[in-house]
């Protein structure tokens, strides 16, 4: 993802540098975390050898922290005065910070900015949750309900958050598979798909607070925008765009460990099914010991400052070292025992502190439907390679599969392709009137089949719009009536936005 998180693998993170070891088990030295560290970093001995907390270089000629102890990882977290989250003040000239929105301000700026997310996401309960998730998860498991085999990180766990934000946020269906495509160019590694999938998804974004404060329904979005500090349009984007930066990459890639580790472990598999492994003691046991994030960029020393053992210099980027934090003797005492380890909730994947992920409660309930769903629909799910043949994703902050491929009993049924929810033409957006509120996602049809890139091009005009000839002067009664309406001419942006996806491109 790109910030947030802060696990951007381009940007921010550690590099091998004068410091750095070639040999990951070269303790002695920082290790080489650039190009994806193998996933037996010896954080056991790299936090016996340096303590708390390792020099990296972050950039070139760079100096930054690599936090390894529980407590290091804590106290930064939780210290609003030694540590800044804001990078604007740090970033190096003509670099992007590698946070925005709420996550990289600090104090009241911050809280300006947090409340409206907060207080938008907690009124997504349970039951407006649940039947959004059960539904993308029809979905997309129906899309491969007949094969017996699937990917489920490529078809199921990748483009299942980007369904559920975007049915929350208020858009039909269509717009939730250009998100999730546009994710999954986002990830390639491959700038010729990863730029422009980029800039179309602050067009994405921008388009979604363009059309929510034209036409505001009860959606997580409207209310975002409606919420009484009076977030402009520049904060409301970048406020939605945080709720996916953050959200979708670790979501993602939690569904996929947790999944995985169903598969490879009966005992865990027999225990969560059987309902003594209850769903949050299954998920904090996934952030314990194979947590989707790593390593997080996320603070800055304010001043020069002994910590921990350590001296730092005014301006340091701090990384949280989730990885290294939860194998630290101090709080974790060796073992991979689910049942063991039933209870205890002081994993620091949620953060800690001022900035402590706010959708903890939707990340559970998100996770463990998605979970449930793919357990019941794809009976006698088996991994189709052998554990050792999953490949980990690269980069050092982001921990998950690339793809995790699965068998299992095929139903002989292909999913009946839903009717194709109508999808506004341009001139829908040209409004004299308000539409009733949306009555919620849950009523909404189910997701509308994949539409042929020609018929949508073949019904959104091309790009200028025509400018409409002017009414000419009304006559004497005109005084009573309402004027008539300036209409809008320019075409919705999501709408063009739409038009020129090409799936898969
Ligand atoms: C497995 C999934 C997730 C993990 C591991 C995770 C983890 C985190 C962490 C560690 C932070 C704090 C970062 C810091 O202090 O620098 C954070 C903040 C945040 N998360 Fe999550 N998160 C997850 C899912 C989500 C989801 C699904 C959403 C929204 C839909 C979300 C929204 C946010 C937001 C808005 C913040 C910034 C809060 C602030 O700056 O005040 N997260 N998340």
């Amino acid at each position: 993802m790109r910030q947030g998180t802060g696990a951007d693998d381009r940007e921010g993170l550690p590099r091998g540098g004068a410091d750095a070891a070639g040999c990951p088990r070269g303790a002695d030295r920082a290790p080489r975390l650039h190009g994806g560290p193998g996933d037996d970093v010896p954080w056991d001995l790299l936090r016996a050898r340096h303590g708390g907390l390792v020099p990296v270089e972050v950039g070139p000629g760079e100096r930054g922290w690599l936090l390894l102890g529980y407590k290091e990882n804590l106290q930064v977290l939780r210290d609003r005065d030694l540590f800044s989250a804001d990078p604007r003040p740090w970033s190096p000239a003509g670099t992007a910070p590698v946070r925005s929105g709420a996550l990289a301000r600090d104090g009241e700026e911050h809280q300006r900015l947090r409340v409206p997310l907060v207080e938008a996401l907690a009124q997504v309960g349970t039951p407006q949750l649940v039947p959004v998730v059960e539904r993308a998860a029809v979905h997309l498991l129906g899309r491969v309900a007949a094969e017996g085999s699937a990917d489920l990180i490529g078809q199921y766990a990748a483009p299942l958050p980007a369904l559920v934000l975007n049915e929350l946020f208020g858009l039909p269906d269509a717009y939730g598979r250009l998100l999730a495509d546009l994710t999954t160019r986002l990830w390639s590694g491959e700038p010729d798909r990863s730029e422009p999938a980029a800039r179309a998804v602050r067009a994405y974004f921008a388009g979604l607070v363009a059309r929510k404060r034209a036409d505001p329904g009860e959606d997580l979005a409207s209310r975002l925008l409606a919420h009484p500090h009076g977030l402009t349009d520049e904060e409301a984007v970048a406020s939605l765009s945080l709720l996916w930066e953050t959200g979708h990459e670790p979501t993602t890639h939690l569904i996929g460990n947790a999944l995985l580790r169903l598969l490879e472990d009966p005992g865990v598999w027999t225990a969560y099914l059987g309902g003594t492994l209850t769903p949050e003691d299954f998920v904090d046991y996934v952030m314990w010991t194979d947590p989707p994030i790593r390593m997080l960029a996320g603070r800055y020393a304010t001043a020069d400052a002994g910590f921990a053992g350590a001296r730092l210099r005014r301006g340091e980027p701090m990384l949280f070292g989730f990885a290294s934090a939860h194998t630290d003797p101090s709080v974790f005492h060796g073992g991979d025992d689910a049942m063991a380890m039933a209870g205890n909730r002081s994993h620091l994947l949620w953060g800690a502190g001022a900035h402590r992920c706010p959708a903890t409660g939707f990340t559970r309930e998100l996770v463990r439907t998605a979970i449930d769903m793919a357990v019941d629909r794809m009976r006698g799910m088996v991994l189709a390679v052998e554990p050792h043949g999953l490949r980990r994703r690269g980069g050092p902050s982001v921990h998950g599969l690339v793809e995790l491929p699965v068998w299992f009993t095929a139903t002989g049924e292909r999913a009946e392709p839903a009717e194709e929810e109508p999808e506004a033409p341009v001139r829908r957006w040209i409004r004299k009137k308000r539409r009733p509120a949306s009555q919620g996602a849950r009523y909404q049809a189910p997701l509308a089949r994949e539409e042929n890139p020609d018929e949508r091009a073949a019904r959104v005009p091309a790009a200028a719009p025509r400018p409409r000839p002017r009414r000419p002067p009304q006559g004497a009664g005109a005084r009573y009536q309402a004027p008539f309406a300036e209409e809008e001419t320019r075409p919705d942006p999501l709408e063009v936005l739409l038009a020129a996806w090409r799936p898969g491109g």
